[in-house]
């Protein structure tokens, strides 16, 4: 009998945008998802939103237009709530230090949080983009207590090495390294060592 279970590859990813500083990172991101034609479901907070528009002026619209699937924070029953269904992993980005805290303790007070705790119940890749400057003690703690219930701390930290040009490259390279470390193939990613 043939198997009508999908592959991993195959499985929508979940992203949350918070709000962080740092929405260029996640419109870049899903904008590169979307190249590569990955399955993607967003869930946005409140205060992600209104960064959102602050930063790129874009809006839940022009969300819509770039996953498959998108929720807002207070839509509990919404399918990200359960471990039922087979998302392959979930990427907050950015993540502010109030939902890193949520996620550290288990809060779970709206759909994002919740679906990362679930994402953690279900031993999926849970990667947070975390960004706030500088860092005090709590944060620290709860970067700590999240790596050690499994999620991956991934700052929002661009890289220089590659020499980017524009801001817009740095985003490009920061979010291809990021479908790459989630074992997306990527392609034109500038790697050290290569082209002198
Ligand atoms: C313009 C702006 C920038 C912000 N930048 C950050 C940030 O970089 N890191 C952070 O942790 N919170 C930041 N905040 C605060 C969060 O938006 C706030 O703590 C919010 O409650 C987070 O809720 P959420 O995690 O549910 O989205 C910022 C707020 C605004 C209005």
């Amino acid at each position: 009998m043939k198997s009508s279970k999908r592959g991993l590859s195959e499985r929508a990813l979940l992203v949350g945008i918070t709000g962080a500083s740092g929405a260029p990172y996640a419109v870049a991101f899903l904008r590169l998802l979307q190249e590569l034609s990955q399955p993607v479901e967003v869930i946005v907070t409140e205060p992600g939103l209104f960064v959102l528009e602050h930063e790129t002026g874009l809006t839940l619209a022009d969300l819509e237009k770039v996953c498959a699937r998108l929720w807002r924070e207070d839509h509990l029953a919404a399918p990200p709530a359960s471990g039922s269904v087979p998302y392959r992993g979930m990427v907050v980005i950015p993540c502010s230090m109030g939902t890193l805290s949520a996620i550290a303790q288990g809060a779970a007070r709206n759909l994002l949080q919740r679906a990362a705790d679930v994402t953690l119940k279900e031993g999926r890749p849970l990667v947070l983009v975390v960004r706030e400057t500088p860092l005090n003690l709590v944060h620290l703690r709860n970067m700590l207590a999240a790596a050690q219930a499994g999620a991956v701390i991934y700052p929002a930290m661009p890289a220089f090495y590659p020499r980017p040009q524009s801001l817009q490259e740095m985003l490009d390279f920061f979010a291809k390294r990021l479908a790459e470390f989630l074992e997306i193939p990527v392609e034109n990613l500038q790697r050290w060592g290569e082209n002198g």
